[in-house]
C-alpha cells in the first residue's frame, strides 16, 4: 500500500506563485495534509516534486517497482510530455492525475493532457483538497483489485 505523489516543476513555489490562482498552501502543507490522509487510509507515501522532466520519469520507473498507485500533478508538463505519458503507461496501478486549479477555466493550451491519456480519474479546481482525494481514490481502487 505504497503510493507515490508526483509533483512537477514550480510547484515547489506553491503558496508563493500565483496565489490567486493555486492559493496560499505551500507544498509542505500539502504533503502534511496527504501524509494525515495516507495514515487515515493505511497508505503510506512517497512525496516528491521535481523541476525536471527526467527526474519525474524515473520515479515513475522507481513506482513500477515498489508502489501500487500514483497521484501525480505533472504541472506544466501535463500539456507536453509523451515522455511522462509514456512512463505512466509503463506502470500497472491506479494513477490519478491532479490539478490544484481548474485548468479548463484557464489558456486553451491547458485544456489538453497527454497524461490524461492514462489516468484512471482526474481532479481538476478542487485545491489542495484533490491531492487528498486522488489518495482516496487510490485506496479504493488499490482495494477493489486486492
Ligand atoms: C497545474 C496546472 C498546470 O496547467 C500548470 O502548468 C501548473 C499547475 C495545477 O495544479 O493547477 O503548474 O497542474
Amino acid at each position: 500500500r505504497l503510493v507515490f505523489v508526483l509533483n512537477g516543476p514550480n510547484l515547489n513555489l506553491l503558496g508563493k506563485r500565483q496565489p490567486q490562482i493555486y492559493g496560499h498552501e505551500t507544498l509542505a502543507d500539502v504533503e502534511a495534509a496527504c501524509r494525515a490522509t495516507a495514515g487515515e487510509l493505511g497508505l503510506t507515501i512517497r512525496f516528491h516534486q521535481s523541476n525536471t522532466e527526467g527526474q519525474i520519469i524515473d520515479w515513475i520507473h522507481e513506482a513500477r517497482e515498489v508502489a501500487g498507485g500514483i497521484a501525480i500533478n505533472p504541472a506544466a508538463y501535463t500539456h507536453t510530455s509523451v515522455a511522462i505519458l509514456d512512463a505512466l503507461n509503463a506502470f500497472d496501478g491506479p494513477v490519478i492525475e491532479v490539478h490544484i486549479s481548474n485548468v479548463h477555466k484557464r489558456e486553451g493550451f491547458r485544456h489538453h493532457s497527454y497524461v490524461s491519456l492514462r489516468a484512471d480519474g482526474v481532479i481538476a479546481g478542487l485545491g489542495t483538497q484533490g491531492y487528498g482525494l486522488a489518495l482516496r481514490r487510490i485506496a479504493s481502487l488499490i482495494d477493489a483489485k486486492a
